[in-house]
């Protein structure tokens, strides 16, 4: 495979992977990125496997018409070579403040390993599949995600860090997902993982001071790329009516809705410095991509959570301080540290529960899922 190019231009995630791999030299302490992008909490991206059998069998045909027109879009590649410095990229990592810095390069390891972990999911059923309309989105959206992968690895590698993209595909843990777990869940990040880009984009745009690494000026590109996923992913479940209208599916969306936001809150507000930096209010921002998101997900999901509850925000706080409590325990160790351990997980079950547990809202779901990036 020849690999001169550069991963933004790549077709494929293999030759975008190693376009990257060939950029880094010996110099590069990937290490510690790596060991950060090793972790498997519950608050960190994983790396999943599912049925892909069963995933292959999926028939489209009852969303066809739409399906068509998203590939057409997709292969299209209105994005090729966007993911690639210009003129405009001046980062300036010698002036950041350390602690900040500390805290962005965990934040572009973290967005680097979620990038990473679509792209394996959807290069391997790529590989496995022989079902030509699954397939061919699936190595399309492995393409854009590997661009993503690489653009975040050559902001790093400025701050002389990269991520060993071929040491984590062998490396990192899969978790099994069944197949309607990974519509879910993959659903839900693509489409919040879109409502989080554009947010800040926006935000800078009116704040353009507040712009402290040119990468922010990427993102509404970027979270178009999402937003397409995401719409793959809701005429996926369309194909399937029990999927989101069975009582027990129901049970297993309201469970995953909760858990993606209300682990993207725990986690946000772990970056002090970083919201600080951008200027924004970090419980304000969570709050609104929960908005845009759930606006979104009236599109295929037939409710959505009640995000203005009374029992919503202290609980969301709550997970939160018992995070902090789990994280200072696990630290300290010894009989002390494991009794403190397990009241904070007993307090973050209890939080999870009472959040889990608010009546959700009723949603009238449209016969076409189709929606375009409007935010
Ligand atoms: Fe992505
Ligand atoms: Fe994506």
């Amino acid at each position: 495979m020849n690999a001169p190019k550069h991963s933004a231009y790549a077709d494929t995630a293999e030759e975008a992977i190693a376009a990257q791999d060939a950029l880094d030299g010996p110099e590069m302490t990937s290490e510690m990125a790596t060991e950060v992008a090793m972790q498997n909490t519950l608050l960190t991206p994983r790396f999943y496997t599912t049925d892909f059998d069963e995933m292959d069998a999926i028939d489209v045909s009852p969303v066809r018409e739409d399906w068509d027109q998203l590939i057409a879009g997709m292969k299209a590649d209105p994005n090729k070579g966007h993911f690639k410095k210009t003129d405009e990229w001046e980062a300036n990592w010698e002036g950041m403040d350390p602690a900040l810095k500390a805290e962005f390069i965990d934040f572009l390891i973290s967005s680097c390993t979620a990038e990473f972990s679509g792209c394996v999911l959807y290069k391997e059923m790529k590989r496995r599949g022989s079902n030509t309309d699954i397939t061919t989105l699936f190595q399309l959206m492995a393409r854009d995600e590997a661009r993503h992968a690489g653009f975040i690895n050559d902001a790093l590698r400025e701050a002389g860090i990269r991520v060993n993209l071929g040491f984590l595909t062998q490396q990192k843990k899969y978790t099994y997902f069944r197949p309607k777990f990974i519509y879910y869940a993959t659903y839900l990040s693509e489409k919040i993982g879109y409502a989080r880009y554009i947010t800040i984009f926006r935000h800078l745009e009116a704040h353009p001071d507040k712009r402290f690494h040119p990468i922010f000026q990427w993102f509404r590109e970027w979270c178009n790329d999402e937003f397409s996923h995401g719409e793959a992913f809701a005429l996926l479940m369309k194909t399937d009516p029990k999927l989101t209208e069975s009582f027990s599916n129901k049970l297993w969306i309201k469970f995953f809705l909760t858990a993606v936001y209300s682990t993207m809150w725990v986690r946000d507000h772990q970056r002090p410095l970083f919201h600080e930096a951008l200027g924004v209010d970090v419980t304000w921002y969570g709050q609104e991509v929960f908005r845009k998101t759930s606006e979104i997900s009236k599109q295929v999901f037939p409710f959505t959570l009640d995000i203005e509850h009374k029992r919503w925000r202290p609980n969301l706080d709550r997970m939160e301080r018992a995070s902090v409590q789990i994280a200072k325990a696990k630290a300290r160790g010894g009989l002390v540290g494991m009794v403190s351990r397990l009241t904070g997980m007993a307090k973050a079950g209890i939080a999870f529960v009472s959040v889990l547990t608010i009546p959700s809202i009723p949603n009238d779901v449209p016969d076409s899922p189709v929606m375009v990036p409007a935010y």
